[in-house]
């Protein structure tokens, strides 16, 4: 069974949709829900769910991300995971620290990459006036939101949307892909997921 830790900064929609699929004959189990912020909502949910969780504010290391992941290798080596899922952790990881965990992060991004790296994705998709939207899951490598891709869910940008109408519903597809690209990789299958929200507007 594989030892999944999951970073987050946020709410942790992701990590939810993560955790819950992580029953029954999947290949691997949640050892560890860590943030950079102890305010985050995602940790309250992890709780709940009876997950370790562990904080490390960033905003005391400013300026030093060594040592900002030094200390948040702590609780992270204590667990031992096989895999890392970024679920929404904001937070830019240095050369040394994805060295030392080569091959095993993972990283959702609400786009569909190579498009749109960084942020504000949605606003940006819109303002190209893109016909579709999406997200990734890609291995994390040294580059800003680079790596193997993994897995694309793609939705159809509708008349009207806004960046946080288009947020929303790329989210639902984030909440299914996630999972299904986790469950692939946790047994060493690398094949990339390819979804289609299948709401296609006409016309
Ligand atoms: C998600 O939309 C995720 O794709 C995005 O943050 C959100 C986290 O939501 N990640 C990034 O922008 C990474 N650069 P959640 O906390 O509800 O999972």
């Amino acid at each position: 069974m594989k030892r999944v830790a999951i970073l987050l900064s946020g709410g942790g929609s992701n990590m939810v949709a993560l955790v819950r699929s992580m029953a029954g004959d999947h290949p691997a189990r949640p050892c560890l829900v860590l943030s950079n912020d102890p305010g985050a909502g995602g940790l309250d949910r992890a709780r709940d769910m009876g997950i370790a969780t562990a904080a490390v504010p960033h905003r005391p290391f400013a300026g030093d991300r060594a040592g900002f992941e030094s200390a948040l290798s702590r609780p992270l080596e204590a667990a031992a995971p096989d895999i890392l899922c970024l679920a929404g952790f904001m937070r830019i990881l240095t050369p040394a620290f994805i060295e030392r965990w080569r091959g095993r992060i993972l990283n959702i991004h609400p786009s569909l990459l190579p498009a749109y790296r960084g942020l504000d994705t949605h606003a940006r998709a819109l303002a190209d006036g893109a016909a579709e939207a999406g997200c990734t899951v890609h291995e994390v490598t040294a580059a800003l939101d680079d790596g193997p891709i993994l897995g694309q869910a793609r939705v159809s940008v509708r008349p009207g949307d806004t960046a946080a109408t288009l947020a929303a519903r790329v989210l639902v597809q984030e909440h299914r892909l996630y999972p299904a690209v986790l469950r692939r990789f946790a047994a060493c299958d690398r094949r990339p997921v390819w979804l289609d929200a299948t709401d296609h507007v006409a016309g």
